[in-house]
């Protein structure tokens, strides 16, 4: 049985969910987890990524992580050129008290909660990671603006 499908454009895939509990995995608040002790035999269940040339992922973990390795290289750039606007920001930001912004903060962290399930990601995933690249890129911000020399900033 499907729960939904859903096709990822961007890749390519359609990733397709075998148990309609495991839909409330993408949306928080998550589900109580219950302690289990349980061994499973692996690779349990079936795949649930399926390419739009009708194969599917993955065989191996192996595979997995190659896959992974290739995304995670991507999120890097992406995340670079991400912080290149971070740090422009801080020209216009006049004293160090104005970098954090606590509600423009909220704002961008409920945004990708709340677009989050538009593109099946699941919505802890995109709360906490956005929690993450807030905080650190306000700690980028206050670094920049406290290594710049007012004379610097005269001149310019
Ligand atoms: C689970 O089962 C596998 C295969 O029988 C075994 O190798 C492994 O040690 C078990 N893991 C735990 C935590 O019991
Ligand atoms: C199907 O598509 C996947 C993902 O693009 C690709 O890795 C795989 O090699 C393709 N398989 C075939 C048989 O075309
Ligand atoms: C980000 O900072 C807020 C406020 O200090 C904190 O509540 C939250 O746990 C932090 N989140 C992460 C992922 O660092």
């Amino acid at each position: 049985m499907l729960g939904f499908l859903v096709g990822l454009q961007i890749v390519g895939l359609v990733v397709a969910s075998s148990s309609d509990l495991s839909d409330k995995c993408y949306f928080v608040p998550l589900p109580s987890i219950p302690p289990s002790t349980a061994n499973r035999t692996v690779p349990w269940g079936e795949p649930t990524i399926h390419y739009a040339n009708g194969t599917t992922c993955c065989s191996s973990l192996d595979e997995i992580r190659e896959n992974l390795d290739t995304i995670d290289a991507q999120l890097v750039k992406l995340l670079s050129t991400r912080a290149s606007y971070v740090r422009e920001a801080t020209r216009f930001k006049s004293t160090l008290a104005d970098v954090n912004d606590p509600s423009r903060n909220q704002q961008v962290i409920q945004g990708a909660v709340d677009a989050a399930p538009s593109v099946h990601l699941p919505q802890i995933v995109a709360e906490i990671v956005y929690e993450g690249i807030i905080n650190s890129s306000v700690l980028f911000e206050e670094c920049i603006v406290s290594t710049t020399p007012i004379s610097e900033v005269i001149c310019s």
